[in-house]
């Protein structure tokens, strides 16, 4: 399976690069970027590395290369400044994303392909290359809010001195200043959350505002996200290369749950080979859903102001 990542000499698109390094899963990997140099930078460091991680092609080229990608990822664009919001930064992002999908679409792209979106504001990109591309709407996802949910799980794992990997909770909605987290099927090792030892509303509110700023907070302290947006871009990869129908909080057009249509946004999603298989509704509790179809109409609003749609 071939990645061609374009964005792939800057910090988001090399960790994602590492990330699928490691992860040995797929075996081609295309850094696309334009500065070219630094992406035959980039390629060189994960080459060097290459026989201690796996057998893969790993190398830098031009825009040309995702014609033969079964996965086209997106993850050019200019970072957020500290103070700014991921839907004030897309009046700049959007001439930048008009431009690679005009470069996406002189290249080429195969009919199976799946594009997939880590650019912000992203659920608004990603609903802008679904609009432009010749491909079924399945087939093009953003990372949505996957970062946010391995956010929260993470840094409620280490309040609650608990493992990571048995810390279940997951975030709807908008990757930005609406997402939702869903606290009503939150479990520990399978146990409700709620009846954790320890757990009060106020460590709730707690991690959840400190997910809310986490963006914002590594933009601050080291100038943008990188390690785990990387592993967060790997982890929906991985799930397409293998096939592996896995649920995941990617953006994708909404077709009717939760009564939300025509924008792109996390909501449970089956994904595999073919992108976003299949949506799953399941139920929530008042507040989510409310806030949930929220951010459907913020989305909608943005859309309708900056694309015209
Ligand atoms: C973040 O939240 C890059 O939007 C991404 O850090």
């Amino acid at each position: 399976m071939k990645v061609s990542i374009i964005g792939g000499g800057g910090r988001v698109g090399s960790c994602a690069a590492s990330a699928l390094q490691f992860g040995g899963i797929v075996n081609e990997i295309a850094l696309v970027d334009v500065n070219l140099d630094v992406a035959e930078g980039e390629a060189l460091d994960l080459l060097h590395g290459a026989s201690l991680t796996s057998d893969q092609k790993i190398y830098a080229a031009g825009p040309e290369t995702s014609a033969d990608a079964d996965i086209v990822c997106i993850t050019a664009g200019l970072r957020r400044k500290p103070d700014e919001s991921r839907l004030d930064l897309i009046n700049r992002n959007v001439k930048l994303f008009r431009n690679i999908l005009a470069d996406l679409k002189q290249a080429g792209y195969r009919k199976d392909a799946i594009v997939f979106v880590v650019s912000n504001p992203v659920d608004v990109l990603t609903y802008l290359a679904m609009e432009e591309l010749d491909l079924p709407p399945q087939q093009v996802i953003g990372l949505g809010t996957v970062l946010d949910t391995t956010r929260l799980r993470s840094m409620l794992a280490q309040r609650l001195d608990v493992p990571p990997s048995q810390t279940q909770v997951t975030i709807f909605g908008e990757h930005g200043d609406s997402m939702v987290p869903i606290w009503s099927h939150a479990q520990i090792a399978g146990l409700p959350l709620e009846k954790y030892p320890g757990v009060t509303p106020q460590l709730i509110a707690e991690i959840e505002k400190k997910t809310r700023g986490s963006g914002a907070e590594v933009i601050k302290k080291k100038g943008g996200a990188g390690y785990a947006v990387g592993v967060s871009i790997a982890d929906v990869i991985h799930t397409i290369a293998l096939d592996q129908h896995r649920i995941l909080p990617v953006s994708s057009l909404q077709n009717g749950a939760y009564g939300i249509q025509g924008v792109c946004l996390s909501v449970p999603t089956i994904v595999g080979r073919g992108g976003a298989k299949q949506h799953i509704e399941v139920e929530l509790w008042p507040k989510e859903l409310t806030g949930l179809q929220r951010s459907g109409s913020v989305l909608r609003e943005t859309i309708g102001k900056v694309l015209g749609g």
